[in-house]
């Protein structure tokens, strides 16, 4: 069994890429991994008792709730819960079908709904517990060229903040992992998924973001064991963060939006302040605190 010194993580994905490396980091802290596959198996080795793989596939709606109360079962408690598992989308928002954009919503963001929707019942009961979504730079300064895969994450951040703000009075910490590009299987054609249909005006902005994105597969700048390391200290350590972003290249494009996003505050500013009642009416305003 766990013991009292020791974390019981369940993390999705662990097959590969930055859940593996993140299963890894967990395990050798001492602390326990219950992960999930799609096959049921993962390859890692541990010690008895501290490694447990439990099939799901993240589009199966009515497994993820068997799947989280099964691992809860196991220690009987879970004290962090990452949801890792996704996947890209690449192409123009235009050349996406609605098959393509319902399926990278329900991967990357409606299963990570229900986990943490699963999940909240027992980290309320235990009044503690951290939920470790990991979106992507891409959730914070989208491109073109990824711009259904960014609305998934941009979600999920959405979520995020709302859910750290309900759940922090019962105990539970939110924690967003905002990775730049990673030298993991993600840009490969065995995650990447491309939408088909090609539309030769956007060949420029998306179609040249997407033939980069190719490009750099194999040669990205981050290293998910570095990375996984990064996620652990930031669990562990007495005032998680809110937002770990992850990469300078992450950095740079999050400072870089923060910074757009700061000067059209300032230019618009009158414009933006025009919009509020005035005279007699403001007077019985009430404002959201
Ligand atoms: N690497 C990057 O540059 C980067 C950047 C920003 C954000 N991220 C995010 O980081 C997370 C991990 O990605 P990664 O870089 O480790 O990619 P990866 O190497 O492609 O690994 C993806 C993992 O997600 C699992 N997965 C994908 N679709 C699934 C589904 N429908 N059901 C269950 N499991 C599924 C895969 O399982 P299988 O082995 O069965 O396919 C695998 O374990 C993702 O959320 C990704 O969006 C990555």
């Amino acid at each position: 069994m766990a013991t009292n010194d020791s974390k019981v993580w369940f993390i999705t994905g662990i097959s590969r890429g930055l859940g593996r490396e993140l299963a890894k980091a967990v395990l050798a802290r001492g602390d326990v991994v219950i992960g999930t596959t799609r096959d049921g198996t993962s390859g890692l080795e541990a010690r008895a008792g501290a490694l447990h793989v439990l099939t799901l596939e993240l589009t199966d709606a009515a497994r993820i709730p068997q799947v989280v109360k099964q691992a809860h079962a196991l220690h009987g408690r879970l004290d962090v819960v990452v949801n890792n598992a996704g996947y890209g989308l690449l192409g123009a928002i235009e050349e996406a079908t609605a098959e393509e954009a319902r399926h990278v919503f329900d991967v990357n963001f409606f299963g990570p709904l229900r986990v943490v929707q699963a999940a909240l019942p027992f980290l309320r009961a235990q009044r503690k517990g951290h939920v470790v979504n990991i979106t992507s730079i891409a959730g914070l300064a989208p491109m073109a060229g990824s711009g259904l895969y960014a609305a998934a994450k941009c979600a999920l951040e959405g979520l995020s903040l709302s859910l750290a703000q309900e759940v922090a009075p019962l105990g539970v910490k939110v924690t967003l992992v905002e990775p730049g590009a990673f030298r993991t299987d993600f840009l490969s054609q065995h995650s990447r998924r491309e939408s088909q249909g090609r539309i030769e005006d956007y060949a420029k902005t998306a179609g040249a973001v997407v033939e980069y994105l190719g490009k750099i597969s194999g040669k990205q700048l981050g290293d998910p064991a570095l990375g996984a390391k990064a996620i652990v200290d930031a669990v562990v350590a007495d005032a998680a963060p809110l937002h770990l972003v992850l990469g300078s290249d992450a950095l740079r494009r999050t400072r870089e939006r923060v910074g757009i996003l700061s000067g059209e505050l300032d230019r618009w500013e009158a414009v933006t302040k025009s919009t509020d009642l005035t005279g007699p009416e403001a007077a019985g305003t009430l404002r959201p605190s």
